[in-house]
């Protein structure tokens, strides 16, 4: 795999391990990570031997705290529209993505960082961890879908709370509001994370891809998730996977999954 300035990857067993490469400035978000950082979700997208991914941050301190706010002055209005809608195109593509990613939180995961997280499938998060949306603090809303995907996960009235105070919550508290899947000790952070992915990505690939979009549909205007259900359901009953999963039931033995 290629490699960039500004994220490291490391392919093991399948999972691809993605580290935000810039803990001088707590990772946060420059144009440059975002720019690699949609090419890494393009090879999740690509790449066969990707079975899924785990999304961290460099060093003790930070996941990401947030966009690069050195490259926020002198903005005008069209360039902050065009800054938040690629940052939209980026995260709508890891939240879409029909393999798996997991946020491995290990510190601050504060406006971008915290946007970036609440896209994952899972977030998994250190006892360190740390969440919160300051843009109110700085004049701006959230602009990578951090309004809508907070509200998606904690609810209107806590997520309103949390937008409008800039609050900074720690991991049990983010574990309280469903913020987080699970809290763990900080050095077993990347090994659960591991874990878990392994198993999700033991079970029949097409099948998890279809949980993703069925559970997203609940989120799409104008499509109704049940019909979704329905459709996506019998798109598995016609998969090898399905024939598959069922005879080794049968046959007591561990399936053995294609991806077909
Ligand atoms: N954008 C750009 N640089 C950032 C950054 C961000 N979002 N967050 C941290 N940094 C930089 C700091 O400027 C500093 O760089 P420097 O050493 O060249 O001065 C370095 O990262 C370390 O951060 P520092 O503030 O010294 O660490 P701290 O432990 O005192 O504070 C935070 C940690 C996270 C509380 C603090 O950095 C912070 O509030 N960051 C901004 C969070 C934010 O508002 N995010 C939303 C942006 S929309």
């Amino acid at each position: 795999m290629k490699e960039f300035s500004t994220i490291l990857t490391e392919l093991s067993e399948g999972i691809l391990l993605v580290t935000i490469n810039r803990e001088d400035k707590l990772n946060s978000l420059n144009r440059t990570v975002i720019t690699e950082l949609n090419e890494v979700v393009d090879e999740i997208y690509n790449n066969p031997e990707i079975k899924g991914a785990i999304i961290t941050g460099k060093g003790p301190k930070a996941f990401v705290a947030g966009a690069d706010i050195s490259e926020f002055k002198g903005m005008n209005e069209e360039e902050g529209k065009a800054l938040a809608r690629r940052g939209h195109d980026v995260f709508d593509k890891i939240e879409m993505s029909g393999k798996p990613i997991i946020a491995a939180v290990n510190g601050f995961a504060l406006g971008g960082g915290c946007e970036l997280a609440m896209a994952c499938h899972i977030r998994i998060a250190s006892e360190n961890a740390k969440f919160g949306q300051p843009e109110v603090k700085l004049g701006i809303i959230p602009g990578y879908g951090g309004t809508q995907r907070m509200t998606q996960l904690i609810g209107k009235g806590k997520a309103l709370e949390l937008l409008m105070t800039a609050d900074i919550i720690d991991a049990t508290c983010a574990e309280k509001l469903g913020l987080v899947n699970d809290v763990v000790q900080t050095v077993e952070l990347i090994d659960t994370c591991k874990a878990m992915m392994q198993k999700i990505t033991g079970m029949a690939p097409y099948a998890i891809a279809q949980v993703i979009q069925s559970v997203y549909a609940h989120f799409k205007s104008g499509i109704d998730g049940f019909d979704t259900e329905i459709d996506l359901f019998g798109k598995c009953v016609a998969t090898e996977d399905f024939a598959e999963g069922t005879s080794a039931f049968l046959e007591k033995r561990k399936a053995k999954f294609e991806g077909k």
